[in-house]
This record gives C-alpha cells, sequence and structure tokens, in this order.
C-alpha cells in the first residue's frame, strides 16, 4: 500500500468517526493534493464529470428551518471540498431546489457545479414556466442539465428542451424514471431521441438496467445518472452488523457506501451515481467512492455473490 494511501484512509477513518468536519479538512486536503476524483465522459459533448454525484429528495426539503439548513450547508460543501459537480434536484422535490439555491450562495469552492433539475408538469406553458422558476429557485442562469421526470409529457417537453439547447437555455437535455414499469417506453424514446443524459435506478441489487437500457445508452452515446443506488438506504439493512470483505481493500472500498457506489459507477455504461444524504459524515463517506480504483468485472461478481451471501 503507497504512503498516500495510508495518510488517506488514516484522515478518512477519522472523519467517519463523527469527529467532525476539522477533522475532515485532512482527508480533502488529501483528496486535493495527492487523488483527482476518477471521472467519465459525457458522449455527446466529451466533457468529463466526476462519478459521484449527490441527489435533494427528501434530504433537502428542509423549508426554512435554520437549523437544517446550518447542517445542509456544511453537507454541501463538504460536497465540493471532496470532488463533487452533479446536483440532482427536480420541483417535485418540495422545497429542495429553493434550499440548494439559497445554500449555493453560501458555499465555497463550487466552480465544479454541474446543475441538474427536471421539468415535472404537463403542458408546454406549464413547462416552461416551471422551468423558469427552477432556474430563479436554484440561482442557476444556464442548467447544465434539464431532464424530463418520470417521462411526465415527454413529447411536449423535448420540443421546448430541444429550442432551449439551440439557445443555450441549457446545455444538456435528460429524461428520467425510477420505475421499471418505464423501462420498455424508455427504451423506444431513448432509440428515437436525441438524448443527451438519462437517468434511472441501478443498483447491486436491482441491477434491470443491465439487459436493456444501460446497453442502449453506452450503443446510443448517452450519459447515464443513476439514482437510487442505495435503493432509497434499503441496502444498509441487510449488511448492518456484517463485515465488507477482505479484497474490498484492494479497491479502496472502506465502507458499505462505497461498496455499494462503487458496484454501480464501476458499470462501463454508468457515467455518474447520485446518493442523496443529509449526513455530513454520509456525503464524506459517498464521495470517497469516487476515488482510488474500480473494481473490474470479474470484482463486480464477486461483489454481487459476496452481497446476496450476507
Ligand atoms: N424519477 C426520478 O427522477 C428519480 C427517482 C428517484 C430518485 N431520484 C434522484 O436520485 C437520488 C437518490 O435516490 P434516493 O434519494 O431515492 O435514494 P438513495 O440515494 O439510494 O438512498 C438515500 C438514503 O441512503 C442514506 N444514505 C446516504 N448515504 C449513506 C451512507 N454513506 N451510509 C448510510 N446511509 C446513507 C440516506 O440517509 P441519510 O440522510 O441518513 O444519510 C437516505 O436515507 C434522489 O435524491 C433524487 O435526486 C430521481
Amino acid at each position: 500500500m503507497s504512503k498516500k494511501h495510508i495518510i488517506y484512509r488514516r484522515s478518512f477513518l477519522k472523519s467517519l468517526l463523527g469527529l467532525g468536519y476539522t477533522l475532515a479538512l485532512t482527508p480533502r486536503l488529501v483528496f486535493a493534493m495527492e487523488q483527482s476524483p476518477i471521472k467519465k465522459k459525457i458522449p455527446s459533448s466529451g466533457e468529463a464529470l466526476p462519478v459521484i454525484g449527490m441527489g435533494s429528495w427528501q434530504t433537502f426539503d428542509v423549508g426554512d428551518d435554520a437549523q437544517e439548513r446550518a447542517n445542509l450547508l456544511s453537507v454541501l460543501q463538504a460536497f465540493f471540498d471532496h470532488g463533487g459537480a452533479v446536483i440532482d434536484s427536480s420541483p417535485m422535490y418540495g422545497s429542495s431546489e429553493q434550499v440548494i439555491g439559497d445554500l449555493l450562495k453560501q458555499v465555497s469552492n463550487k466552480k465544479a457545479l454541474f446543475a441538474a433539475t427536471k421539468v415535472w408538469t404537463r403542458g408546454g406553458k406549464r413547462g416552461i414556466a416551471e422551468m423558469q422558476r427552477s432556474m430563479r429557485r436554484m440561482g442557476v442562469e444556464v442548467f447544465d442539465l434539464m431532464q424530463i421526470h418520470n417521462l411526465v409529457d415527454w413529447e411536449t417537453h423535448l420540443e421546448t428542451l430541444k429550442t432551449w439547447k439551440a439557445e443555450g437555455k441549457v446545455r444538456y437535455i435528460g429524461i428520467t424514471t425510477s420505475h421499471g414499469r418505464d423501462h420498455g417506453e424508455l427504451e423506444q424514446i431513448l432509440q428515437n431521441e436525441p438524448f443527451d443524459f438519462v437517468q434511472f435506478t441501478y443498483s447491486i441489487a436491482n441491477r434491470e438496467v443491465e439487459k436493456r437500457l444501460l446497453p442502449l445508452a453506452t450503443e446510443r452515446g448517452i450519459a447515464t445518472l443513476i439514482n437510487r443506488p442505495y435503493q432509497g438506504g434499503g441496502l444498509f439493512r441487510r449488511v448492518k452488523g456484517k463485515p465488507l470483505p477482505p479484497w474490498a481493500t484492494e479497491f479502496d472500498i472502506q465502507s458499505w457506501g462505497q461498496f455499494f457506489l462503487k458496484f454501480a459507477v464501476s458499470h462501463p455504461g454508468a457515467t455518474c451515481a447520485i446518493p442523496a444524504t443529509s449526513k455530513l459524515r454520509h456525503m464524506i463517506d459517498n464521495m470517497g467512492a469516487g476515488f482510488g480504483r474500480l473494481p473490474d468485472t470479474g470484482t463486480r461478481q464477486k461483489m454481487i455473490a459476496y452481497y446476496e451471501s450476507v
């Protein structure tokens, strides 16, 4: 093991032990000075994104609660300090867009921000009004990525988004689901329409998209955002109290969270996973999955077998 890995592991462990953000600065510095986040390219442009982003469903829907906002400010700061870029939100997530927008004004080190939200309504005019409101809420003049949420009225919004992309109001356009029942229709859409991104669920316990959607995205040159990489937190229940396999350290995996995230983003068709958390120690844990070595095909099979055996 190299000296840099030993330093990283020791300080990373301290931060996970809940010693707070002061000590968490140590891994940040180590990250910044000695490691670069793993990145993958958006096929339609060649732009590279860090493989770990963040979601915001429930976790950032805290309204005006000052205490919750102060906590989330440290979570968001840790995201950027540990090499984060992609933030995924939606008008469906209550106050999340507004909370993110307000907190973004207060965080530093956020040059890498890749702001993504969704349109989630019916009708062209309503869609435009909603997207303009999202821009105001998140404080974003040009969204990096605008996605059609859960396929809702997708034909209407796609027409608007094609125009907006041509006019430079959004950089990339995408479409999302988290439901297996949408996969057939989504496949048809991706076959025929010019999306830059698609977002769907993929985790070690839900590998449905390996069959068709991930290969199709690769074939069509579409970047993928992986939602629910922890199955909404459910994956942790199965492994509670169970040790990681000894070979996990060969892939710089220090926790079950990193085991699950490295599984998701090591699929060749996966571009970026967007786990959600409202806890600082979990954010630091999640961001750790974006560094070091990624499992290869053989190891991915071993990960599935190990997970299913515990
Ligand atoms: N159709 C769509 O477009 C769609 C659908 C679903 C999701 N999404 C997007 O995908 C994002 C992620 O999905 P999700 O929020 O449903 O589920 P998820 O990211 O799979 O799981 C979130 C849960 O995991 C816990 N957690 C996070 N990091 C952890 C760690 N390191 N150790 C232990 N527990 C951890 C969180 O609790 P704590 O807060 O306690 O850490 C939270 O309860 C969403 O937030 C949203 O942005 C999009």
